[in-house]
């Protein structure tokens, strides 16, 4: 199994993320799916890469996936019972067709369940495309379970996905090696980038910075929506 190095997307990577997810859209299409069939949001990605919350995974330096982990829990979605601040959520993952079907997915999967575990989470969780079953079918298969449809008009997603992050705890680190950066302007920003792609503490090497408490996220970032 090759390493896989997962950092924070810095935000002059709009263009790597958006290629990922604009080949994950063409591979769909050409199998009649009609997931992700517009444009990327590059609003809303641009925002995941300020706030430090959109990861590039790099297989020999080349960039080969994309996956976004946040605390942001659609609330069109997740409602107050099931206690949205539990759980971190993915969004918007994509492995290029390359290097697809080598178990990318499932690292990635296993790497924000470490995560969430790290910032005290109980769960992993996602909405995926509401009639796709080959993509429910892959989140079955990494050990996650369907919650329930939320079939709301004007979304195509709402399948709602979850796995307790006990289930991965301290195995996602020891294949996966996650780097942290501070290329930017302001000590302030670099800092909470830092913080934001801290490894897990269970993983910590010595000379690693310890896992501080994640920053608190503006109000602004409460208002994005992620979903198509
Ligand atoms: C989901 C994804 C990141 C997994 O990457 P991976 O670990 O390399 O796994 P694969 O690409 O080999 O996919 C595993 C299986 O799931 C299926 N699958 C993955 N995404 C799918 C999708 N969106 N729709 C239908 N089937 C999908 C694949 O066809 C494959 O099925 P198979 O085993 O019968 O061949 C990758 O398939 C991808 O980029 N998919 C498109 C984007 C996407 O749907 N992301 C998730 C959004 S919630």
């Amino acid at each position: 199994m090759k390493d896989l190095l997962v950092r924070a997307g810095r935000p002059d990577e709009l263009g790597v993320v958006e290629a990922l997810l604009r080949e994950a859209s063409t591979w769909l299409a050409s199998r009649g799916i009609d997931q992700w069939q517009y444009p990327p949001h590059r609003d809303r990605i641009t925002e995941a890469l300020e706030r430090g919350v959109c990861f590039l995974a790099f297989e020999d330096g080349t960039p080969i996936a994309t996956i976004q982990v946040d605390s942001f829990a659609d609330p069109e979605f997740w409602t107050p019972e099931d206690q949205p601040d539990a759980a971190l959520y993915v969004h918007r993952m994509a492995v290029t067709r390359a290097a697809s079907g080598t178990g990318i997915g499932s690292r990635l999967l296993d790497w924000a369940s470490e995560r969430a575990s790290a910032q005290g989470k109980r769960w992993l969780r996602l909405d995926a495309w509401k009639d796709n079953n080959g993509l429910h079918r892959f989140y079955k298969g990494a050990g996650f379970t369907l919650l329930r449809i939320v079939d709301l008009p004007h979304r195509r997603s709402g399948t709602l996905f979850q796995r307790s992050t006990e289930s991965v705890a301290g195995t996602a680190c020891e294949r996966d090696s996650v780097a942290g950066f501070s290329t930017s302007s302001s000590a302030r920003t670099a800092r909470q980038r830092a913080t934001s792609v801290a490894r897990p503490a269970s993983c910590l090497r010595p000379g690693w910075p310890r896992a501080a408490p994640p920053f608190p996220l503006p109000s602004k970032y409460d208002e994005l929506r992620y979903g198509p």
